[in-house]
């Protein structure tokens, strides 16, 4: 269903709507960093959702503005904000998915590896009170570097007895998103058909767009596949660089936590052939946490797909992109079990 459309239809009609006689299933969707530069446009779009029917915003403050204004938005959920630690047990308590763009951003000159003193115990902190509140909830994880948290939310969910490997994802959505538009463009082909695989992880190198198997076919040359590989693994930095010191990617990164929590939905009430690219724990690759081609389902990862036949230059890539991030997924595991 279209945004528009949700938009356009009173509350009440929605919840029938797609799923024949049945009810389209009650789900609350939890957002914690809710008022950031993410968080409120996540909050946003997470409202014109209809497959949501409960969302909680929570973050250290400021919550309460962004729920009582995304609250007036005429469709499905109920919106409640939560501000402050104390309230977080109750924001998470019963959520169906739990996004989490808390941390802080890059500023020019920066990598993603270098918010990892901050943003390391944030996430500690946050996954910590998912184990104990909602440990069956789907985890999409946003908060940078994505590489080392994600292993450290397993690490924690490990420690609490609640992990399942099926239910932790690092959202690798906006690096899709951003080789669609960039292949689309250099392709000539319309962007709303453009399909690419892109693997690895969230940082630099260790983000590897297939375009090899991109459709349609651009019959791009070599030259160009290059030129719009390190486009896509330099994306983030492109608009760390723009925003100058105003942060780093929001919009688009709320458009793809958006498509990507989706998915989750979808995946949770049945929908078949649900597949989107994420950072899960893997055997695709030695490494265990890799971001590859997953299908969706009633219990989150219902497969994690294989890379397919790669070109020359993306075996070289793959190759090339391991130990760095190795060195990241050991960092984030290391750090959860000392600290
Ligand atoms: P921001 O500073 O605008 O917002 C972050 C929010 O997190 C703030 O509102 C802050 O109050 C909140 N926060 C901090 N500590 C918290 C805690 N303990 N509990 C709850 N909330 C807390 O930053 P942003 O631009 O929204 O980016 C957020 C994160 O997302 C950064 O780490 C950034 O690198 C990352 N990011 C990831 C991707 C991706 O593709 N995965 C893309 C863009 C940004
Ligand atoms: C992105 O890819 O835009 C995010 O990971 C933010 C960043 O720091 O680049």
């Amino acid at each position: 269903r279209s945004v528009h459309s949700a938009l356009t239809r009173g509350s009440s009609q929605i919840s029938r709507r797609g799923y024949g006689s049945e009810a389209v299933p009650e789900r609350k969707v939890a957002i914690l960093g809710a008022a950031g530069g993410i968080g409120q446009p996540l909050s946003l779009l997470m409202k014109l959702n209809p497959l949501v029917s409960n969302l909680a915003l929570y973050d250290l403050a400021a919550t309460p503005g962004v729920a009582a204004d995304v609250s007036h938005i005429n469709t499905r959920s109920e919106v409640a904000g939560y501000q402050g630690e104390e309230e977080l047990g109750k924001a998470l308590e019963g959520s169906d998915v739990v996004i989490i763009p808390a941390g802080v951003p890059r500023k020019p000159g920066m990598t993603r590896d270098d918010l990892f003193n901050i943003n390391a115990g944030i996430v500690k902190n946050l996954c910590t009170a998912i184990a104990k509140y909602c440990p069956n909830a789907l985890v999409n994880m946003i908060s940078n570097p994505v590489n080392s948290t994600v292993p450290i939310a397993a690490e924690v969910f490990k420690k609490a007895g609640t992990y399942n490997e099926k239910r932790l994802f690092g959202v690798t959505t906006l690096d899709v998103v951003r080789a669609k538009t960039f292949y689309a463009g250099k392709a000539k082909v319309p962007v709303a058909e453009v399909i690419v695989p892109v693997v690895g992880g969230h940082a630099g190198i260790t983000i590897l767009p297939l375009f090899s198997q991109a459709t349609p076919n651009g019959n791009l040359t070599e030259e160009y596949i290059k030129a719009l590989t390190k486009r896509t693994q330099d994306g983030g930095t492109e608009v760390v660089e723009a925003k100058a010191g105003k942060g780093s990617a929001t919009l688009s990164m709320a458009y793809a936590g958006a498509i990507f929590a989706d998915a989750c939905l979808k995946g949770l009430n049945g929908v078949p052939d649900v597949v989107e690219c994420s950072f899960v724990q893997s055997s695709v690759t030695e490494l265990p946490f890799f971001a590859s081609k997953v299908r969706l389902g009633k219990n989150g990862v219902e497969e994690v797909l294989g890379l397919g036949p790669l070109s020359d230059f993306e075996k070289q890539g793959l190759e090339s992109l391991k130990p760095e991030l190795q060195s990241s997924i050991e960092k984030g595991i290391k750090f959860a079990n000392q600290s």
